[in-house]
């Protein structure tokens, strides 16, 4: 389909001023380390506010006080977010407690925030603290380097530790190309380390000078399980094996599900399928799909620049063909893959190492010391005598990994007293938010502040027509640029403004099909009516295993998106 509409190779037109931004960056210095001595504000000037996204910040203010700082004529509270790399979402135990300390000592909020790629943000760190925070990760060999703007960011793994070898094997490829595809720039070690200038020239022989045209993600997928959501991502790497070990990839490129409100040119898309690769091609067909959307993504308008919008413009055969040319393959036919779930296992499961493995439901993903639940508290004390790994899961979830038999009764006994194990429905475990109001600086609509007491009332929906453990994979995201995945869920709300969400029903359980908007700018009782009615249907017709978001589409409720590029706004 996407055939049709072939177009120009590389947009010829004025570049973006983030074009200029990134080429007159000096590989991303910038003046950030005069930046930090300057006391005067609490935030970043000029081009120094974008630059220090590529080293994994962002600034931002709190929103809740805005108003009334700007009636005493004071600046907006400017503070940090920073984001960590942690490829696959793996994190010693030593590196959990020294992170845990700073979110304690030197943040606003004092949590720590899990997020649905597989890291952890820290939310609210003053000018000041920004520094110690890049020496503290670099102390616990741990770097913020590339996770934010256009790079290649963190990249992901499916986050079952246990049930086969192949996840372990997995994982080292995600480590592997995350490295692969890193920034080569010393400025990070520059700027935060105090290490030497080297005095050579710098070099980015894949990135380029100029960086990607815009944010770029990739995963590594070990099927039956999709908890990655691979169709957010620019490149997925989904495992093959054979006899029980890895052999090769099916490469699928150009996912994403940014929007904007009423621009049709924007669209949600799901990845293209462009073959299967046996495991020594893997890092060149990696770099060949970066340097072809480096060299190919278009550099003149942000909102056209993402993979998925290069893929449809030069077609998916010629940017598959220029894959081929630059890693020197050729793809074979896509390997027979199937997925059954997105979803984590909660709870303890043994490992094919004779290990335990607990995976802790962590509502949005938000790790905190609530009144009647010390989640963080009861995670440092689990740190602090668990000697395996925490692993965090793309559904903001933490796994405590490689439990000794012997050791099983004391993590759970601490994990039980903190909260960290209280009974939740599948409805719960399967809603997500993204951070949204109060640090998002793009939030129009509540996300994870709205999302626990809406959940409730979804249940009682459920319980209403007698499913109440059934669940329907729900996610709100505070606005289109749709970091709670919400267009990839069976019920999705995508922010508005505040207290109003356009409703999207009809994606499906396994994270395949894009959801049509059902209603547009509606209440959380106008959504709770729309859910009420359809559920009453879902229970009653449903046929056997049947999923709300496929309910939906079989009964004619919602018509499927087929062609998102096409026919996402019809
Ligand atoms: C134009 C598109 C986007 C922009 C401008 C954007 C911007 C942002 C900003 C400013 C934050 C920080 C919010 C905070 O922590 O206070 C954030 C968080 C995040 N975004 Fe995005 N985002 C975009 C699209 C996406 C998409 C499509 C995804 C994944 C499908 C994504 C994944 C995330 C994740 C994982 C976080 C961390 C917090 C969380 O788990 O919700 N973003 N984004
Ligand atoms: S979806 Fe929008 S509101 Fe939510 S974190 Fe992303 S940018 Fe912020």
């Amino acid at each position: 389909m996407s055939e049709k509409h072939p177009g120009p190779l590389v947009v010829e037109g004025k570049l973006s001023d983030a074009e200029r931004l990134k080429r007159e960056s000096n590989y991303l210095r910038g003046t950030i380390k005069e930046d930090l001595q300057d006391g005067l504000t609490g935030g970043f000037r000029g081009d120094n506010f974008l630059l220090i996204r590529f080293h994994g910040m962002y600034q931002q203010d709190d929103r809740d006080i805005r108003a009334e700082r700007a009636e005493q004529k004071l600046e907006p509270r400017h503070a940090m977010m920073l984001r960590c790399r942690l490829p696959g979402g793996i994190i010693t135990t030593e590196q959990w407690r020294a992170i845990d300390k700073f979110a304690e000592d030197k943040t606003i909020y004092g949590s720590i925030r899990l997020t649905n790629r597989q890291t952890f943000q820290f939310h609210g760190i003053l000018k000041k603290n920004v520094k110690p925070a890049h020496e503290m990760l670099h102390e616990v060999g741990l770097d913020a380097l590339a996770t934010a703007n256009d790079v290649n960011r963190n990249v992901l793994c499916t986050s079952n530790p246990v049930e086969s070898e192949l996840h372990q094997e997995a994982y080292e490829w995600a480590k592997k190309l995350s490295e692969h595809l890193l920034p080569r720039t010393r400025a990070y070690a520059e700027i935060w380390w105090d290490q030497e200038k080297v005095a050579t020239t710098d070099e980015e022989p894949i990135l380029g000078e100029t960086y990607l045209p815009r944010k770029f993600k990739t995963t590594v997928v070990v099927p039956p399980q999709n908890d990655v959501d691979l169709h957010a991502n620019d490149m997925n790497f989904i495992a093959i094996a054979k006899d029980g070990k890895l052999v090769g990839f099916n490469l699928l490129v150009g996912g994403g599900l940014s929007i904007e409100h009423g621009n049709k040119a924007t669209y949600a898309r799901t990845a293209s399928e462009f073959g299967y690769i046996p495991l020594e091609h893997t890092l060149a067909v990696a770099e060949a799909v970066v340097t072809t959307q480096r060299d190919w993504g278009n550099r003149t308008d942000r909102k056209n620049a993402k993979t998925k919008y290069t893929l449809e413009r030069v077609g998916v055969e010629v940017f598959k063909a220029e894959v081929e040319r630059r890693a020197g393959i050729k793809f074979e036919p896509t390997r027979a893959y199937e997925f059954t779930g997105r979803g984590d296992r909660i709870g303890w499961v043994k490992g094919i190492d004779d290990k335990w493995h607990l995976t802790l439901f962590i509502e949005n993903g938000r790790i905190l010391d609530y009144p009647d639940r010390p989640l963080k508290t009861g995670l440092m004390a689990i740190a602090k005598i668990h000697k395996g790994d925490f692993r965090l899961t793309a559904n903001q979830n933490l796994i405590v990994a490689g439990v000794p038999a012997s050791e099983k009764a004391a993590i759970e006994k601490i994990a039980k007293e903190s909260g960290l194990m209280n009974a939740v429905k599948p409805q719960r475990e399967n809603s997500m938010a993204c951070v949204s109001f109060p640090t998002c600086p793009l939030a129009m609509a509540e996300a994870e502040r709205f999302l626990p007491q809406f959940v409730t009332k979804v249940e009682e929906v459920l319980e209403k027509h007698q499913v109440p453990d059934e669940h329907i994979v729900t996610r709100v995201t505070g606005c289109p640029n749709g970091c709670g995945r919400a267009l990839l869920a069976e019920i999705g709300l995508v922010g508005k403004a505040p207290g109003r969400y356009n409703l999207h029903i009809g994606g499906n359980r396994i994270g395949t099909r894009i959801p049509r908007m059902y209603r547009e700018n509606i209440t959380e009782l106008e959504i709770l009516a729309s859910i009420d009615e359809l559920v009453g249907r879902w229970a009653k017709e449903r046929e056997a295993d049947e999923g709300f978001g496929d309910f939906t589409i079989r009964a004619g409720i919602i018509r499927p998106v087929l062609d998102p590029a096409r026919d996402l706004w019809d």
